[in-house]
């Protein structure tokens, strides 16, 4: 089953064991998680595990798709996080909160990641990757991650929040701790303090920019209204500070998968050379095979769906990375398949809370493979390395070397 590189299967009993008590956290589950998914999808769509104080999981495509559309019985306040505790006390807007309320903030951010705005990004996020790829072409090789998948996103956040290039490696250490710091962290307290310093660095910047406006977000949310009102100062810091969890480590998570499989798979990668017009339907299949993100629910009533009673309050975990291998509705699912029919992808999720960001990430993924592919044509898995895949909230590569012919 295993076309990819990973590093270990699972034995039968390990997937039997989490099939029982699902731990998206494991490292264990993290390295091979696919035969899971793969039982979870095929055997129970719904099903309740025991792990982390009881939480349900949604794994099948019609499930996740139910669930993200229902916000009136699954709500995403509280904030679910499995287990709890990510650092900020105050909901992340507009994610954490439901319509109406969320309505009125999404209004106000759509337009700021609207397509043609986004378009308009091209020329900085290419040069951009064209610097990333000056600073390690001549090696003849490189590790993918932390030399080209975690600065270019953040790199983009800096320059789209106004933030000096310079800080670009803090904000992505502080994000890969709120994010992956679960397994050290047990009590929450290393993450808090993250959220607090990310918080206030946030905070001196939308001092500087109230005193002058620049060309950037924080500029125009500044001037923006809700129903008539500016947003005050705590409002605007809770954007801000979800823009910053969910626009960098997501799309570094697709880079890592996106590039590790096409390093593996030549003939893919050449058809992308010869075809360029095939890449934007390979970023969006690449996607549906691995679209990292697992997001928490909390039920807002008692109520029944397919035959299960929830209760109030009990906590929901949509699996998109299982739901988008879900052979009910893909053929053949585990493979990459360019020219599938497109579907409906649940890696941007669905409902009011579909991801704002997706036309940027679709565009960083997108001009990331054609420079790459242009400069590097023949990039591949270096020998004798190994693939280390992390599991978490935000899936992810945690090393990828990549080498190619100088
Ligand atoms: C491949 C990259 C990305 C993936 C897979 C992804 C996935 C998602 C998913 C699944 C959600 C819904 C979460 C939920 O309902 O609980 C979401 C929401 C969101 N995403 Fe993304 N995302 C990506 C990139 C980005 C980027 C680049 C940004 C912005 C810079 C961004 C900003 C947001 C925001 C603000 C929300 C909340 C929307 C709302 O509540 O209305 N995302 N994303």
């Amino acid at each position: 089953m295993a076309d990819f590189p990973v590093t270990r299967e699972l034995s039968t009993e390990e997937i039997d064991g989490f099939v029982r008590k699902f731990d998206h956290h494991d490292p264990n589950f993290g390295k091979d998680p696919y035969p899971v998914y793969d039982r979870l999808v095929r055997e129970c769509p719904i099903k309740h595990s025991d792990n982390y104080g009881g939480f349900w999981l949604f794994t099948g495509h019609e499930e996740v798709l139910w669930g993200y559309q229902n916000y009136q019985l699954l709500s995403t306040s509280p904030s679910v996080s499995v287990p709890a505790g990510q650092g900020a006390k105050r909901p992340m807007l507009p994610l954490e909160v439901d319509p109406p309320v969320h309505t009125k903030y999404r209004t106000l951010l759509s337009p700021v990641f609207a397509p043609n705005r986004m378009r308009a990004l091209e020329p900085e996020i290419r040069t951009l990757c064209n610097d990333l790829i000056d600073s390690f072409i001549d090696k003849g090789e490189c590790e993918f991650i932390s030399e080209f998948a975690k600065p270019l996103p953040t790199q983009m956040f800096v320059n789209m929040l106004g933030i000096p290039l310079e800080e670009a490696e803090k904000f992505t250490e502080w994000n890969h701790g709120l994010l992956h710091g679960v397994a050290d962290d047990p009590d929450g307290s290393k993450r808090a303090a993250i959220g607090v310093a990310t918080r206030g660095r946030l905070a001196a910047l939308l001092e500087e920019r109230k005193a002058k406006r620049d060309n950037d977000i924080i500029s125009v949310l500044i001037d923006s209204e809700v129903d008539g009102e500016k947003l005050d100062d705590e409002h605007l810091l809770d954007i801000a500070y979800l823009l910053f969890l969910a626009g960098l480590d997501t799309v570094q998570g697709a880079m890592g998968y996106q590039f590790a499989y096409l390093a593996a798979h030549s003939e893919q990668r050449d058809r992308m050379i010869a075809e360029p017009e095939v890449i934007p339907r390979a970023v969006e299949e690449l996607l549906r095979w691995e679209p990292l993100v697992t997001a928490g629910r909390t039920c807002t009533r008692d109520f029944d769906y397919k035959g299960i009673s929830f209760r109030e309050g009990e906590r929901v975990v949509f699996v998109s990375r299982a739901a988008g291998r879900d052979p009910r509705v893909y053929d053949n699912p585990e493979i990459v398949d360019f020219d599938r029919p497109p579907g409906r992808t649940l890696a941007f999720a669905a409902g009011p809370h579909r991801c704002v960001g997706s036309h940027l990430a679709r565009l960083e993924l997108t001009i990331a493979h054609q420079e790459i592919l242009r400069r590097i044509p023949s990039y591949r898995l270096k020998p004798g390395t190994t693939v280390t895949s992390q599991g978490g909230n935000v899936a992810g590569l945690k090393e990828l070397w990549l080498q190619w012919d100088v």
